[in-house]
């Protein structure tokens, strides 16, 4: 990383797969300027699972959480970029997707609080906690994007 950039943790959802939305989802976070460091598909199981919900995990609605992320493939994603955790979850809009910001990743394309077809994480230290859970180091990428760093201003970079 050149100056002061984040990394933020991105999951797409079992539904964002099933609905073949994930080039709808991905081209957003292309369109808004941040860069792709890491991309993988797989199958998350239950301890992961427990691990990476931990905060839900004692609540009623755990199981149907767990069965739905079990459901089927998710693709886990890296993306760099100034102040990026914040920028991801006002791309991804609130929970309860049918309430969610218009104009947002689950306002617009989702009804449910649960198949909410995608994860961010909430702050620096989980995106860091999130990324080394996820990928190993071998699987994050860097490079230089011609796009992307002067975009920044001479302040945003200090
Ligand atoms: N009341 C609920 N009923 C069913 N599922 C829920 C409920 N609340 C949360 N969930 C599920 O658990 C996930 C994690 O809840 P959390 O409170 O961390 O929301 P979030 O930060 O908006 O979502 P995520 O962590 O997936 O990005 C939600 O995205 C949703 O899939
Ligand atoms: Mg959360």
């Amino acid at each position: 990383m050149q100056f002061k950039e984040e990394r933020t943790f991105v999951l797409l959802k079992p539904d964002t797969i099933q609905r073949s939305l994930v080039g709808e989802v991905t081209t957003r976070f292309e369109k808004k300027g941040l860069k792709l460091v890491a991309m993988k598909m797989m199958r998350l199981d239950e301890a992961l699972l427990r691990e990476h919900y931990a905060h839900i995990a004692d609540k009623d609605f755990y199981p149907g959480v767990e069965a739905f992320m079990k459901s089927s493939p998710v693709i886990a994603m890296c993306w760099e970029g100034l102040e990026v955790v914040q920028a991801v979850r006002i791309l991804c809009g609130i929970t309860k997707s049918r309430v969610a910001d218009a104009g947002s990743i689950r306002g617009d394309l989702a009804m449910s609080i649960a198949c909410n077809i995608i994860h961010a994480s909430d702050s620096v230290e989980n995106a860091k906690a999130e990324i080394a859970r996820f990928f190993t180091a071998e699987e994050m990428f860097e490079y230089k994007k011609s796009d992307y760093e002067d975009v920044y201003t001479e302040e945003e970079r200090a």
